[in-house]
Parts: structure tokens; C-alpha cells; sequence
């Protein structure tokens, strides 16, 4: 079935939907986005979403191409007419086309920002298999630029992160830099030792995840001990849990770094409880 996506205020069916060749995110990857998720044809954790879609926009000095209501009317709107249950919305922005080549911003006032939004149906979504069986990854160098609290659409790095891992027959990889893990290709990272969940603290070195702000919320609700500080992949390695958290995944557990097994190298029980209470309060937290 043809999906029904939105470009700068018209729904249509994906074939008809274009956008320009000059369009910056093409030629420039200028262009921010957000992925949120969706739940029982609920959205999960909106306005963080769109707190953040602003944050990046206001980074890059790009406008805004529409209101949070406006916003949110389209997401819903989407969700309904493709009969998503579960599954993504992905939105993206890109400061527009001037009709030309120039790494000169074009001017705001003349070139208005593209606006794009489509949805992906995973019926199943929330009762993921590697929630039961765990992911493996492996460390790369992180490569990526040095702005990754900005969600742009620069995402070869990571890319190439996630076949590096494919071709030896993992998941996903660990982003290591300066001795220390920032965060997962697409993911934000963690490990859990004697009791205590350790994670990167949030800077310009990582993306500041609305699932991490909402699992560490949930964690500390729930009397676990958080620390926000950076680790490295021999802790990694050495330590009980490791899991990983996004709004596509949710909470997932890592069961394997680099060959090397996380604790009994089965899924541990402080992940099966953050992704269960998290997925819970979401649920009723939908819009
Ligand atoms: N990725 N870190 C990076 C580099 C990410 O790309 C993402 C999200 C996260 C987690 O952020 P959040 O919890 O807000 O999803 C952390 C999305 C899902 C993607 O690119 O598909």
C-alpha cells in the first residue's frame, strides 16, 4: 500500500511527493530531523521531540517551518490516514532550495524551509525479538563532526558504522572517542554496574536523547542510581548490563562489546525493567 507523506503543506501519495534537487538538505545535508514513535496510534514523547527540533533549527540558524499545534496536527493526521498502530514518524527540515548551488545561506526571507514528514508501519515494534536476545556491537573511532548535540541529517558516519558492524556479523557500533564511548551509531549508550546506570553526560559530543531523558527520569522514580559521566569499552566490557536507548528501539540490552560478553552475556534485568516501565508510561503518556 502507497504511504500517504506530507511535503510543505499537502498530504500525498508517496510517488507524487518531490522535492527539488537544489534543495539544501540534498546538496548540503542541510537539514535537521526527528524521529518519534508511535504507540497504540498514540505518539510518544512529542513535545520533547519538537523541543528539540527547535533547539537544532535555532543551532543552525534556520526557521521555523511551522507552529507545535500545526505540528502535531500533522503527525496525527499521518498516523491516521496510513493506519499506523506502531511504528515512526520521521520529520525533516532543511532551510529550502534556492533554486542554485551556493554554500551562502540563501536568504530567509526569499527561500522558505522544506518540510517533509513521512510515517513507517513495524507492527510489532514494541515487542522487538532483540529485546529477549540482545544486541552485539563493536567500537569504532567516532569520526562524526564535532556538533552532535544537533540532530542534522549528516548521517554517512553512521551509516558506515552500522555495516562495519553488519559485515562481522553484529548489531550496531559503539562511537569511541578520546578513550571513551560517546554513544551507539543511532542510540545513546549505557552500562550498568554494581546497581548504578552509567552514561554519558549530555555536551556538543553527543545527541541528547528524548528516550534517555525519559529512561533516566523513570530510573530515578524508581530509586535506581544514575551517574552521567563517560566510560570506556574495557568497563564496557567488564561491567553487569549494558543497554542502549531511541526512540525507534526504545530500550534495548547489549549483550556483547567487541566479542566480549556483558555479564552473564544474557539480557539483564535492570534494561527488561527500564524498557518495560518506559514503554508503560509512554503508552499512557501518548498523544
Ligand atoms: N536516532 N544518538 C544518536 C546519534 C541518534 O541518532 C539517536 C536517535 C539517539 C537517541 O535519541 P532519541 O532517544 O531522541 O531517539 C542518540 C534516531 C532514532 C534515528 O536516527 O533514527
Amino acid at each position: 500500500m502507497s504511504r500517504t507523506v506530507y511535503v510543505n503543506g499537502e498530504y500525498l501519495p508517496e510517488e507524487e511527493a518531490k522535492v527539488s534537487i537544489f534543495d539544501r538538505s540534498f546538496l548540503m545535508a542541510d537539514g535537521v530531523y526527528e524521529v518519534t514513535s508511535v504507540l497504540g496510534g498514540k505518539i510518544i514523547d512529542f513535545s520533547g521531540h519538537i523541543a528539540r527540533l527547535e533547539r537544532s533549527l535555532g543551532e543552525l540558524d534556520m526557521q521555523k517551518p511551522a507552529a507545535f499545534d500545526d505540528l502535531l496536527e500533522i503527525h496525527r493526521e499521518l498516523v491516521r490516514l496510513n493506519e499506523i498502530d506502531e511504528g515512526m514518524i520521521y520529520l525533516q527540515v532543511s532551510r529550502g532550495s534556492a533554486g542554485d548551488r551556493d554554500f551562502v545561506f540563501p536568504d530567509p526571507e526569499k527561500v522558505k524551509p522544506t518540510l517533509v514528514l513521512f510515517t513507517q508501519n513495524k507492527p510489532g515494534l514494541a515487542d522487538s525479538p532483540a529485546a529477549k536476545t540482545g544486541l552485539k556491537v563493536i567500537s569504532i573511532e567516532d569520526m562524526r563532526w564535532a556538533r552532535r548535540d544537533i540532530k542534522t541529517v549528516q548521517l554517512l558516519y553512521p551509516s558506515m558504522g552500522k555495516m562495519m558492524a553488519k559485515k562481522q556479523g553484529c548489531d550496531d557500533a559503539w562511537l569511541v572517542e578520546d578513550g571513551v564511548v560517546t554513544e551507539g551509531t543511532s542510540n545513546n549508550a549505557y552500562i550498568v554496574k554494581n546497581g548504578t546506570i552509567i552514561t554519558r553526560e549530555l555536551s556538543t559530543h553527543i545527541l541528547h536523547g528524548i528516550t534517555r531523558a525519559a529512561v533516566l527520569r523513570f530510573a530515578r522514580e524508581a530509586q535506581m542510581t544514575v551517574v552521567e559521566r563517560p566510560f570506556t569499552i574495557e568497563e564496557a566490557q567488564d561491567a553487569d548490563e549494558a543497554f542502549i536507548t531511541s526512540a525507534s528501539t526504545f530500550v534495548l540490552p547489549v549483550v556483547e562489546i567487541d566479542g566480549a560478553a556483558i555479564g552473564t552475556g544474557a539480557p539483564g534485568p535492570m534494561a527488561a525493567r527500564l524498557r518495560e516501565i518506559y514503554l508503560e508510561e509512554s503508552r499512557k503518556a501518548g498523544v
